[in-house]
């Protein structure tokens, strides 16, 4: 059985794909089993043997204890028999899945492929994808046929980045086997690594279906305060005020507005839609969400610009500052930034824009999207937006602002967290 040979160190488990999901899962199951981390980036895989976490997530002392080795070697692979994947699935530029990542993971798994082996998906994709899209690759490559001599699990991952409170120990994590021995196996498997327990799902397709949700439901929400957050500011009338006063009712769902980017809330539901979209049904409300919080960077920009406008700080001179440029709070991530489309909206009235970050880091905001950060923040400036709510801005205070921006500026607070502080400078936020 395969959990007895993994904890009696008779067979070995692989995670393919180390980023943010398979780094720490691939450290937590090497402090109970033997662990070959997988990844195709030869030069992660040179940081990871260093210790370091190309993801900026985990601290060295991580690595402490574990029986891991990194390898961008598939020939590392062929003695592993239990196959975590946990590669990227993106969306392409028309907004569909791009399931070339967890494909070509598949391939890789498939080469090396052994009678009695378990494959796992960790990556988050559609209900029916390991099914339809995953397991005939592994046929295919490995010669074998599914269920009579491999099996297959669906286990998706609830990390949030940046969080330090819920993490791979303390989530509850939905497992599911493609018959009752194989999910009984895996189960046990993920028992060693979850303390707060795993939930046994009925299929793979349902365990898929419950991760695509739980980001579809937050993503549609947001898009429901973003889209009251716009009604608001034409009536004049502050959202978080109105969110505080509602949050006070027992069941008021405490969801905030804000730009939605990464690469999970602002993905996945993509998924969803897509194969409703092939089943016959055009998605309605998720698409309306996508549609609303996917705006919110180019609202932002514009409402900056009309105010400055209104308050004659708009000039070819004019200069504005954006404070963040992660997708979140507290990360270094700048993938699917949506403060990128709040600054190319102000460019595009002719503004100048300075954007600073502590966490980003410039060269690859520049890669991915053709600017780089100001090495310090100036003066003079007729906005000043704080887009992400970073633990280094908590403590600025008005004075500090005013030190920077010329009369008559306006002052964005995306995130409401200056609500309280600024009295004298033209205050909006969402
Ligand atoms: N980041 C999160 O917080 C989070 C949370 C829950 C679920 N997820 C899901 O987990 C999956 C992985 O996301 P991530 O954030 O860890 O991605 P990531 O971009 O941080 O890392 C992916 C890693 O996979 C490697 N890789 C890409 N293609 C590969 C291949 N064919 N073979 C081997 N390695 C390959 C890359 O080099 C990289 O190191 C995605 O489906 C994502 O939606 C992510």
């Amino acid at each position: 059985m395969i959990y007895q040979d993994l904890i009696n160190k008779e067979a070995k488990l692989a995670v393919i794909g180390l980023g943010y999901v398979g780094l720490p899962i691939a450290l937590e199951f090497a402090r109970d089993v033997k662990v070959i981390g997988f990844d195709i980036s030869k030069e992660r895989v040179e940081m990871m043997k260093n210790h370091i976490d190309p993801s900026e997530e985990l601290p060295k002392e991580a690595f402490d204890g574990c029986d891991i080795e990194f390898s961008a070697d598939v020939e590392d692979l062929t003695d592993a028999n239990f196959f975590v994947v946990a590669v990227p699935t993106p969306i392409n530029e028309s907004k569909l899945p791009n399931l070339g990542p967890v494909l070509s993971a598949s391939r890789t798994v498939g080469k090396v492929l052994k009678k009695g082996d378990y494959v796992i998906y960790e990556s988050t994709v559609y209900p029916g994808c390991t099914e339809e899209d995953c397991i005939p690759v592994l046929e295919e490559m490995s010669g074998l046929k599914f269920g009579k001599d491999f099996k297959v699990g669906y286990s998706p991952e609830r990390i949030n980045p940046g969080d330090k409170k819920h993490t791979i120990r303390t989530i509850h994590k939905i497992v599911a086997g493609c018959d009752e021995e194989s999910l009984e196996e895996i189960a046990k498997v993920y028992e060693l690594v979850v303390d707060a327990g795993v939930h046994r799902a009925a299929t793979i397709k349902v365990a898929e279906a419950a991760k695509i949700i739980e980001n579809t439901q937050r993503d549609v929400n947001i898009a429901l305060i973003n889209e009251l957050s716009i009604i608001f500011g034409k009536m004049g009338i502050n959202t978080y005020d109105v969110l505080e006063a509602a949050g006070t009712k027992w069941n008021f769902l405490k969801f905030q507005p804000g730009l939605v980017g990464g690469h999970c809330i602002g993905v996945d539901p993509y998924y969803l839609t897509h194969k409703a979209k092939q089943l016959g049904y055009h998605a309605k409300i998720i698409n309306s969400g996508r549609y609303v919080n996917d705006s919110m960077g180019f609202y932002v920009g514009k409402q900056t610009i009309k105010k400055m406008i209104a308050n004659g700080t708009h000039s070819p001179e004019a200069k504005v500052l954006v404070m963040g440029a992660t997708f979140k709070e507290n990360v270094s991530d700048i993938r699917n930034s949506k403060v990128v489309d709040v600054v190319n909206e102000l460019e595009s009235f002719g503004v100048q824009v300075d954007v600073v970050d502590p966490h980003a880091n410039s060269d690859q905001v520049y890669h991915e999207y053709g600017f780089k950060l100001a090495e310090k923040v100036g003066d003079g400036y007729a906005a000043v937006i704080v887009a992400v709510n970073h633990e280094e801005y908590a403590n600025l205070n008005e004075d500090y602002f005013k030190s920077i921006m010329v009369d008559k500026a306006v002052f964005v607070d995306l995130k409401g967290i200056f609500r309280d502080k600024i009295k004298d400078l033209q205050y909006w936020s969402l």
